[in-house]
């Protein structure tokens, strides 16, 4: 299939391809679906759906340094390539075979899982990229045989801008590795070692006050980005649409 086929998706086109609703559009963050056109999986995110045209201009925004991201991580194993970007504020990216952490087996993480995936962060980090919320651990996915797999660079930052993102990288990806451990902890604790438990217990002031700026950043966007989002309540008083997950076979 050509890229220009993605491309040239429009969301009637996305709507009907659609296998599975991994996220609904909620605030500022986007609708997540896995879709299929002649036989090829792929990921579609859209940070505009259902959204004014805040959400759209954000949305824009957010795609693109996303997309950025991938762009600059491109050719690692485990991470989504970029296949196209129909409108500003959507991507196509390619679908991995991979299920979120959480919904693992606990003998699915031996020692050597973490290495592998402590080894997948570290090119991350070699691209000159900080993922930047990878604590939220269904971000990080296992394939069938055991790989680690990293999505969800909405919030990644990179090297070669900003000076004050070039300040901030080594706190960021330093937080990487800390969500390593954190996986750690939650299924498989035996694994962890004393420095690790150390790791988890100490943040560094300048990475605290970088995470304090981004909330309070983000406090206003999300306020602004959830009023597109309002829907009226229906006859049994509940409101027509709520967030989470939602399935269902096309
Ligand atoms: N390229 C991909 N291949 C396979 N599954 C994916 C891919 N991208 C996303 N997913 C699935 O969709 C879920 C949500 O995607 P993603 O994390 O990118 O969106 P999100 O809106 O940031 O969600 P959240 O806020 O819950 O992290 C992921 O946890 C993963 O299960
Ligand atoms: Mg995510």
């Amino acid at each position: 299939m050509t890229s220009n086929r993605w491309a040239s998706l429009h969301r009637g086109e996305i709507d009907r391809l659609t296998v599975r609703v991994f996220r609904e559009a909620w605030r500022a963050r986007p609708e997540v679906r896995h879709i299929r056109m002649e036989g090829v999986d792929a990921v579609v995110k859209d940070y505009g759906r259902g959204g004014n045209i805040f959400k759209h201009l954000l949305g824009a925004f957010l795609a693109r340094r996303e997309v950025a991201a991938l762009h600059r991580a491109e050719g690692l194993p485990h991470v989504p390539h970029v296949y196209a970007m129909p409108r500003l504020w959507i991507a196509v990216l390619e679908y991995i075979d991979a299920a979120p952490v959480t919904a693992q087996p606990r003998q699915t993480f031996d020692a050597g899982f973490f290495d592998r995936l402590s080894g997948l962060i570290d090119m991350i980090h070699r691209r000159g990229i900080a993922h930047g919320d990878l604590e939220k651990l269904d971000n990080i996915l296992v394939t069938p045989d055991g790989e680690p797999a990293i999505v969800d660079f909405a919030a990644a930052i990179m090297s070669g801008g900003n000076p004050l993102v070039a300040l901030a990288l080594p706190y960021v990806q330093e937080n990487d590795r800390r969500a390593i451990c954190k996986l750690k902890s939650v299924v498989a604790p035996d694994l962890l070692t004393d420095e690790e438990r150390q790791i988890l217990e100490t943040r560094r002031p300048a990475e605290v006050w970088y995470r304090r700026l981004r909330k309070y950043i983000r406090r206003p966007v999300k306020s602004l980005a959830s009023r597109a989002d309002e829907r009226p309540a229906d006859q049994t008083g509940n409101t027509r649409w709520r967030p989470g997950n939602h399935h269902y076979s096309a």
